[in-house]
């Protein structure tokens, strides 16, 4: 079977990169989360103090980004690459909530993105790999052969998170994960730089009221319609 590039983008939470990681590991692909690489270029911002409720130091930021060295590592434990920050594990707190605060503010930033997307292009270049995020049909591989885009209402999407969150531990309110979601969708779809936009040649799926199996058979039926 010839390897190809498949694409998922859409909104937050809508169970991309669980598709996607189920995806990769039936067609022994690589799995790439794009929103890891982001969620760490904001944890760097966040600990160097260029970002904050009040402002925003975005020179500083762009300035520092060459000291931002990010990795992939696979853990055979949990069957995918974890995301590293100069060598450091930080897979589990670009999950928390202060992250996702932020995340869509950082990913705004041409200079960034610019970064992100040509380390992406490079990951992908020998194709087998199912890479997810929201501009990956629309810039980082425009050509990818098969591409999805997943939606779900706002508050399905703040449902399934708040319910996560709160397994972890996490001290939050439903009322306030849907608010991140909703600022998140917003500012993902009206930045300058590549907003989260559905490739004309992407095929939508809705998974409201799917279920993970359902969901995973139409993808697969897609693919298989695709090779
Ligand atoms: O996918 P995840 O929700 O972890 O992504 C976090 C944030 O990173 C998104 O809300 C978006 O602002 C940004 N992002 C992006 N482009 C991508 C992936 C993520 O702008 N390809």
């Amino acid at each position: 079977n010839k390897k190809i590039t498949i694409a998922i983008d859409g909104f937050s939470s809508t169970g991309k990169s669980t598709v996607a990681k189920q995806l990769a590991k039936e067609l022994g692909y690589v799995y790439v989360d794009t929103g890891a690489m982001y969620r760490a270029v904001t944890l760097y911002a966040l600990r160097k103090n260029f970002i904050s409720e009040q402002d925003f130091d975005k020179k500083a930021l762009v300035a520092d980004l060459p000291a931002v060295k990010l990795k992939f590592i696979f853990n055979p434990e949990v069957g995918f690459g974890e995301m590293y920050l100069n060598d450091e594990n930080i897979e589990k707190e670009i999950r928390q909530m202060e992250v996702s605060q932020y995340v869509s503010k950082v990913a705004a930033v041409p200079e960034v993105r610019e970064m992100l997307v040509a380390q992406q292009q490079e990951m992908g270049k020998e194709k087998g790999i199912v890479m997810d995020g929201r501009d990956i049909g629309t810039v980082v591989f425009p050509d990818a052969e098969l591409k999805i885009f997943m939606t779900a209402s706002a508050e399905e999407r703040a449902q399934r998170r708040f319910k996560e969150l709160s397994e972890r531990g996490e001290d939050v309110t439903y009322k306030e994960v849907l608010e991140n979601v909703q600022e998140r969708d917003l500012l993902d779809t009206t930045r300058k730089d590549s907003p989260l936009i559905k490739a004309k040649d992407a095929k939508e799926i809705d998974n409201s009221h799917l279920t993970l199996t359902g969901q995973f058979e139409r993808i697969m039926d897609l693919y298989r319609a695709t090779i």
